[in-house]
Order: C-alpha cells, then structure tokens, then sequence
C-alpha cells in the first residue's frame, strides 16, 4: 500500500493524470445533475420568449453594455432580498441568450426593476440619468430616442430562435413587424426594463 502511494508520488506524469482525474469527477459531480434537473432547465410557469418590442430592447441593453454596470440576478442573501425582492430563479431566464445575471454592480440590480417606476421615468433617465437621480455617475443614451427599430430584423430574429427551440408562433413572429411599427430604440429598452422580474415569485424571502 504505502509502497503504491510513493510510485504516485515520485511520477510526475502519473500524479498529473490521476489529479486530472480527480478533478474531473469533481467537476462532473456538480455539473452533470444540474443539466436534467427540471427546476434549472425548464421555465418558470409563465415565463415565454420575450415579445418582438421586448426582444429588441434586450438587444440594445446588451448592445450598449448595460451589464458593464448592472448585474440581473438577486442572491440568496436577506439584504439583497430585503432590497430587491425574491431571489432569481433558473427558471425566469432560460430564454435569456446570453444570461445577464453577472456580478458588477456599478449600479444597482435590475432583475426586479419592472413596474417600479414608471416608463416617463425610465425615458428621463436614459436620456440623461442625473435629470431624475442628481448624484447619478451613469452614462447618458440619448440616441436611442432617435434609432427606428427595424421591424424585419425583429421578424429574423424571432424565427432563428424559434428555430432553436423557442416556443414562438408563428402568429407572434407574423405580428412582429406590426408590434414595433414606428418605436425607437428606447421605447424598446424602457418595455424590456418593464417587464424585468414579472415571473419573479412573490415576497422577499
Ligand atoms: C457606468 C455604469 C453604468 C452603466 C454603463 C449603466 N448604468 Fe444604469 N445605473 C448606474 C448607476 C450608478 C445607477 C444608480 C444611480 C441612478 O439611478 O442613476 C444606475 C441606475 C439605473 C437604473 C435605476 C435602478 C433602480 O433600481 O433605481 C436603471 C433602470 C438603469 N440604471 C438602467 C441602465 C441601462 C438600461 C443601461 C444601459 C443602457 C445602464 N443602466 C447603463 C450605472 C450604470
């Protein structure tokens, strides 16, 4: 016995091999469960593909390097869910590619924002964040009151993820160019940020 460990422990090759694979199996252990449990893989109830306007505002947050500064994702902690309101769930972003969960906080989380001001709030503080919040050190965005939204590429886009799985109709991708007919950019971002933590489940704890 004592003889094998010292075989080990003089060969340098073996003793890397074998450390490999120790940690594989670690790693594995942990990560292998967690691609057929139900609760990480599958939506929350309710929790759908993002509608067209909705989509587009996603595209411009990540765009423009929103999670640079905010992180979407409430931890199991009791002042972050005194704060912010129910810890994140797997299940509210699996339409989410890529995630925004993060962990730079330059200001605050957003996984709950929605409906906790109002959109003239939000256009205000887009467009000049110190208009509404005076001690505010975030960037302004004022072109995005400017940039149409183009209605085709919402369509494309829609059908290329539906194509990967999402469960979009074909009504909704059809309805698409309609529903984001005449918005700009922010009117996108604002309906996006709005809908930020609508599947949350409810109370902070
Ligand atoms: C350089 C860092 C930085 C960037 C980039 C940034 N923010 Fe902020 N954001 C902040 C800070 C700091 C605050 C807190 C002060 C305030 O409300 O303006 C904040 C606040 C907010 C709030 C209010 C949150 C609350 O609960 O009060 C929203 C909504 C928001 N940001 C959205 C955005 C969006 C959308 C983008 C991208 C278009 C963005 N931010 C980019 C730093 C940033």
């Amino acid at each position: 016995m004592s003889h094998s460990h010292e075989k080990v422990e003089t060969n340098v090759g073996l003793m890397a091999v074998l450390i490999a694979v120790a940690v594989s199996f670690g790693g594995l252990a942990e990560i292998v469960p967690l691609m057929y449990q139900a609760e990480a893989i599958e939506p929350l109830p309710g929790v759908k593909p993002y509608p067209a306007l909705e989509l587009v505002g996603r595209d411009v947050y990540v765009r423009e390097g929103c999670y640079n500064c905010h992180s979407q994702m409430v931890r199991t902690l009791r002042f972050e869910t005194e704060r912010y309101g129910h810890y994140s769930l797997a299940g509210e972003s699996v339409y989410d590619r890529p995630f925004q969960w993060g962990s730079k906080r330059t200001g605050p989380d957003l996984a709950r924002v929605g409906g906790r001001y109002p959109d003239d709030w939000h256009r205000v503080h887009l467009i000049n964040p110190r208009d509404v919040v005076p001690e505010s050190n975030m960037p302004g965005f004022p072109w995005l009151e400017k940039a149409r939204v183009d209605g085709e590429l919402v369509e494309k886009k829609m059908r290329a993820l539906q194509f990967i799985g999402d469960p979009y109709t074909d009504e909704e991708i059809a309805g698409a160019r309609q529903n984001v007919a005449g918005k700009t950019e922010l009117d996108a971002l604002v309906a996006y940020l709005q809908g930020l933590g609508r599947h949350a489940p409810r109370g902070g704890n």
